[in-house]
């Protein structure tokens, strides 16, 4: 009787870990008392997501390698502390407008604007104050194949220097299929530039294993649009092939990095992705495998560009998730999004949201394994 109940009790603690659900906790307090949360969402093979809803930040996802043994793939911070001291956009949503406008200026409709400018004498990722720093409502829903975690934001008029007040909605859903799907919706009142994107650093080995040179990435990308030493885009669209910037065939991220000329050395640019593979939802725009663990992530999106980002100016001194210093190119980010500067770049397409129309990406992280 007393091993029955045992043999019950291991069954129902199984159950109770690795069941599908999401469950929410307590994660830590802003400084004017707001409370911040973490959800835990986890799908039926044991994939786990926890997001908080400061800055949308996705801290941990843990995926399966070819073994079925999971690693958390996803670089990041330890604590709200942590995330509020400073760090260089962890898995957070940014907004809202992504990556970088000259000078923090744009004419709109006759009307000049001047934004916050926190990269130099440029704009970067909104703004001093931007949809990583700001605290979202979040509303979870389970599902028979999927968990889903809606975050609302919305932006005032005039907040880091934009137009029109703009109520933003970010979707992440966790299938079964372990795939991170993301639906970013946004409606304004005046018009507005937006591009938003998420900023996470993935090392496919596991957050904490060094750097990402052995990841071998595919980026269906003819061409980029160069930038200046500032890497605001000179409006050129030039080719990738003959550069250390081709990935249109399954390349290592370190074996022509240091061709790069830059300042930090790395990829760090946006890719003008191509056509037949922006918004389909079975060709991806980007695979990179990390041969070790057998990991492969595909990316799929809805936008038109991709950023391609290796962590050039982590320099070991960040503060990571249990105590770790993650070193330069200690993990990637493929940020999708529409080009930088667009709102200055007449040529690029469009980032402006005019009211009455409604703002959609769409991208997907889908996981899977190679022996
Ligand atoms: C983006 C930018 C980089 C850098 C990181 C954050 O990817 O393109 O230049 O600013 O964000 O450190």
């Amino acid at each position: 009787m007393r091993n029955l109940f045992a043999a019950f009790a291991v069954l129902f603690l199984a159950a109770t870990t690795f069941g599908a659900g999401i469950t929410k906790k307590p994660y830590g307090k802003m400084p004017d008392g707001t409370a911040i949360e973490e959800y835990t969402l986890t799908n039926k093979s044991g994939m786990t997501m926890k997001v908080i809803t400061y800055g949308g930040i996705v801290t941990e996802l843990h995926v399966p390698d070819k073994d079925g043994k999971l690693a958390d793939v996803c670089l990041g911070c330890s604590s709200l502390e942590e995330y509020r001291e400073g760090h260089p956009y962890f898995g957070a949503i940014t907004g809202r407008v992504a990556n970088r406008i000259a000078k923090g200026k744009f004419t709109l409709d006759g009307k000049e604007y001047t934004l916050a400018t926190n990269n130099g004498a440029n704009h970067l990722h909104g703004g001093k104050v931007g949809f990583d720093k700001v605290v979202w409502t979040a509303k979870s829903d389970e599902g028979e194949t999927q968990q889903a975690l809606r975050l609302y934001y919305k932006s005032n008029d005039g907040e880091e220097g934009y137009p029109g007040n703009l109520k933003v909605s970010v979707l992440y859903v966790l299938t079964d299929s372990n795939s991170w799907m993301i639906e970013y919706s946004a409606v304004t009142d005046k018009a507005t530039p937006i591009n938003l994107t998420q900023h996470a650093y993935f090392n496919l080995a596991g957050h904490a294993s060094g750097t990402i040179h052995d990841h071998v990435v595919t980026i269906h990308a003819d061409k980029y649009t160069p930038g200046d030493e500032t890497l605001i885009p000179t409006g050129k669209i030039e080719p990738v092939k003959g550069t250390p910037f081709d990935f249109t065939e399954p390349t290592a991220i370190g074996k022509r990095i240091k061709e790069i000329k830059a300042d930090p050395v790395g990829y760090d640019l946006n890719y003008v992705l191509r056509e037949e593979k922006v918004a389909s939802t079975t060709k991806p725009v980007a695979t990179v495998t990390e041969p070790k663990s057998g990991r492969v992530m595909k990316v799929l999106t809805s936008e038109p560009g991709v950023q391609f980002y290796t962590g050039n100016f982590l320099d070991g001194k960040q503060k990571g998730k249990g105590g770790v210093k993650y070193p330069q190119y200690g993990g990637f980010c493929l940020e999708t999004q529409h080009y930088p500067d667009s709102i200055n770049q007449k040529t690029f397409p469009s980032i402006v949201l005019e009211p009455g129309k409604t703002y959609v990406h769409r991208t997907v992280y889908s996981f899977s394994t190679v022996k």
